[in-house]
């Protein structure tokens, strides 16, 4: 597996995405019992963002790993589907993000796959596209959203099988936001409330 290491993204503040104050503060939040309560809900704070974002099309859950993501999506009327190679099942439970009071996932449920590395091919006839720690298929979302008029989400991790990597003094986050930019997209950025790579950005195409 083809793996590189690179600078860390910039920060919330030298993203202009929190005040300076704000992250100041963040140490003394990340010390508390909140850090493992967060981690747990970056399924649930993505898809509120997405139901907060974009109305109801046809999202792929590109690298969508067990399918929580679709899975709630799904059940907030959007008609979700995970591309990603390995087969593998939803979880049996997850945590409900306004009470916190764990929900079961029956053991009969499932979420629509389509078990194959991500291509073009494959995002094109959807309306939004979605990696959240997707490996290999970053620059491949981009351009797809580009040619195909489609808007995308991402928020990138670690560079692993990508067809192309920036400079090793570049980090990975920004060169992803230049690639989109480069590619003729609008990229915004945004960051989520969980512990993590949280920091991400949304091109809106034409479709939804
Ligand atoms: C770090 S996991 C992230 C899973 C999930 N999105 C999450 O946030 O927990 C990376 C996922 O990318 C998937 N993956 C690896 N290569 C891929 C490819 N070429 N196309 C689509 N998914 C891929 C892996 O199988 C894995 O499920």
């Amino acid at each position: 597996m083809r793996r590189h290491r690179y600078p860390q993204p910039p920060s919330l503040v030298e993203l202009g995405l929190v005040p300076p104050e704000e992250e100041r503060s963040t140490p003394h939040r990340r010390s508390g019992d909140e850090l493992p309560r967060l981690k747990r809900f970056r399924f649930q704070l993505l898809a509120r963002w997405v139901r907060e974002t974009f109305p109801p099309c046809r999202v792929a859950d590109v690298g969508g790993g067990k399918g929580l993501l679709t899975y709630l999506l799904r059940g907030d009327g959007y008609d979700a589907v995970v591309i990603d190679p390995v087969e593998q099942p939803l979880p049996d439970r997850y945590r409900d993000i306004d009470g916190g009071q764990r929900v079961r996932i029956p053991a009969e449920a499932s979420v629509p796959r389509i078990t194959a590395p991500y291509q073009a091919r494959l995002g094109e006839p959807f309306d939004l596209l979605v990696a959240l720690h997707a490996h290999g298929t970053n620059l491949a979302v981009l351009d797809t959203a580009a040619r195909a008029g489609s808007s995308c989400v991402v928020l990138p991790c670690c560079v692993i099988e990508e067809p192309s990597v920036p400079p090793r003094d570049q980090n990975w986050f920004t060169w992803l936001v230049q690639r989109a930019a480069g590619l003729g997209l609008d990229p915004r950025l945004f960051h989520l409330n969980f512990s993590g790579q949280n920091v991400g950005f949304y091109v809106r195409g034409r479709r939804p």
